[in-house]
């Protein structure tokens, strides 16, 4: 309905203030507010450049573009979290008010109980778990509370795009460490847990400034699955350096081939120095309405309405008692951290002095989606059973597809992606069209999107600028998608294969 904030206002002091005022108002706020003095703040300084937008946009502006690359899923959530929704958003109206600052009793408490078993730790809801806004809000607050000036955060590449500039705003020193891939064997596909870190190298990045090293597992965009061996080996190096580890586990539910995922803060004497954090919004498959605002495409939050089943689901089409319900959209904006109190304490002084409160309702909702879940833990009619089996499927669908236009994929452990090697093309036509000094697989993509309807993220993007340049071959697919938007890609990738022929 408003597409910006000049909308927004005009809507509400036109009809006050008649036509003429209006349009003087709209060239008032149209002017570029400039001002004698330095207006940005020096932290945001370099990170102001957002490729997404690029991206996005650029698929927005061609016809009908299959959009593989942002993760998120295009079904609807599972039913049993849309109803969770539908009875806090209906129900006690003392859920419209404010709830405890750091998270919702109910929430907490069953966060602490649902992780305690899974960490092997006792976990208070009341000293080890705050609830953030969504994963983004809950990394935020944990950089606030403890990257000071000049600290240096150790960063494993390719890494999920927020942690730099994070590190950055918080004036710490980000220092990079990249996962590297041993050789294959010649036409066998290359495998996440194929990509790892070099010992000594990891070793050699740790000195007497690290204050804290950022795991992420299952990784983005590589869908990784860090080992017990692997993170032995980063848990000794933190308890060597006396360094916290800050562990991004959104995807933990997300595991293929039998692979398991394990919390470094399970690992013995990690508890005490690891933040684990996670995601409503990944954990019941309800990312959506950043992701859509963020491109500036799709309708307003209102008035989408969810439509297919989730695929678990296939024949569901889920219609409310009022009709189609709205998308729950306020499960994404639920995050958490799980942590000792020592480190805790200070996440809950930034939380309490910047976003204070996160909504009630939704927390709720997340609470009886948890309660659920607790319930059917490890039977087959869990999400968390039901949905990595279904998604497993979308992940070999899309790695067969791919490879039938000689696209070489990675095939990925976790996670919602995977990457792709595009050497082949890289050789065949290096000079694509783009900035001289633009990464290859930036120039690919942009191809992509234009020529072949198909678009996907470069995984340039998800490294440090000095390494771009090992990178700059691969390129990042979401497969988490409906058979609907997979079979969509088929057709485009079934016209590529046929120009591809002589
Ligand atoms: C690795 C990783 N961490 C955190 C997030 C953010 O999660 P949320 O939507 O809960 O803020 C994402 C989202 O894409 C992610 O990929």
């Amino acid at each position: 309905m408003f597409r910006n904030a000049t909308a927004i206002c005009l809507h509400l002091v036109g009809p006050l203030w008649g036509k003429k005022s209006g349009a003087s108002l709209t060239r008032c706020l149209h002017q570029t507010f400039t001002m004698a003095k330095r207006l940005q703040a020096r932290r945001l300084d370099g990170i102001d450049q957002n490729p997404w937008v690029e991206f996005v946009k650029l698929a927005s502006e061609e016809a009908d573009v299959v959009n593989l690359g942002q993760g998120f899923p295009d079904f609807s959530p599972p039913e049993f979290a849309v109803e969770a929704f539908q009875h806090a958003t209906s129900g006690d109206f003392m859920l419209n008010q404010y709830t405890k600052a750091f998270g919702y009793p109910p929430l907490t408490k069953i966060l602490a109980s649902f992780f305690g078993k899974l960490l092997g730790q006792e976990i208070d809801p009341l000293k080890n778990v705050l609830v953030t806004v969504g994963a983004y809000g809950a990394l935020f607050t944990a950089f606030q509370a403890l990257v000071d000036e000049g600290d240096e955060v150790i960063i494993v590449e390719p890494f999920f795009d927020c942690y730099e500039p994070m590190t950055l705003m918080a004036g710490g020193r980000p220092v990079f460490v990249s996962l590297k891939p041993s050789p294959t064997q010649k036409g066998e596909p290359d495998s996440s847990s194929n990509w790892q870190l070099d010992p000594t190298e990891l070793a050699s990045k740790f000195t007497s400034r690290t204050k804290a090293f950022i795991l992420n597992t299952p990784n983005n965009p590589l869908g990784k699955v860090f080992s017990r061996e692997e993170l032995e080996l980063v848990a000794s190096l933190c308890q060597q350096h006396d360094v916290v580890c800050i562990t991004d586990e959104v995807y933990q539910w997300l595991v293929f081939d039998g692979f398991q995922h394990i919390s470094i803060a399970s690992l013995p004497g990690m508890w005490e120095r690891t933040l684990t954090i996670g995601s409503a919004g990944k954990t019941f498959s309800v990312t959506g309405w950043k992701v859509r605002e963020y491109g500036g495409m799709g309708s307003p939050p209102s008035t989408i309405v969810g439509g297919r089943g989730w695929p678990g689901n296939p024949e569901r089409v889920w219609l409310g008692p009022q009709g189609p319900h709205p998308l729950p959209m306020f499960l994404v904006q639920v995050g958490w951290v799980l942590g000792p109190d020592s480190l805790m304490k200070h996440l809950r002084t930034v939380h309490q002095n910047s976003i204070y409160h996160c909504a009630t309702q939704c927390q709720a909702a997340v609470a009886q989606s948890f309660e659920r879940e607790q319930l059917h833990f490890g039977q087959p009619s869990s999400y968390f059973v039901q949905f990595p089996q279904y998604i497993q499927r979308c992940r070999d669908h899309m790695i067969q597809s791919l490879q039938s236009v000689g696209l070489r994929p990675v095939i990925p452990q976790g996670s919602y992606f995977l990457i792709t090697d595009i050497s082949d093309f890289k050789n065949k036509m290096p000079d694509l069209p783009g900035a001289a000094d633009e990464p290859y697989d930036r120039r690919f993509v942009k191809w992509m999107i234009k020529n072949k309807g198909l678009m996907a993220i470069p995984v340039s993007t998800f490294v440090s600028v000095p390494h771009q340049k090992f990178f700059d071959h691969y390129i990042r697919f979401c497969f988490v998608k409906d058979e609907s938007t997979l079979r969509a890609m088929d057709q485009k990738l079934q016209k590529w294969k046929a120009e591809l022929m002589p």
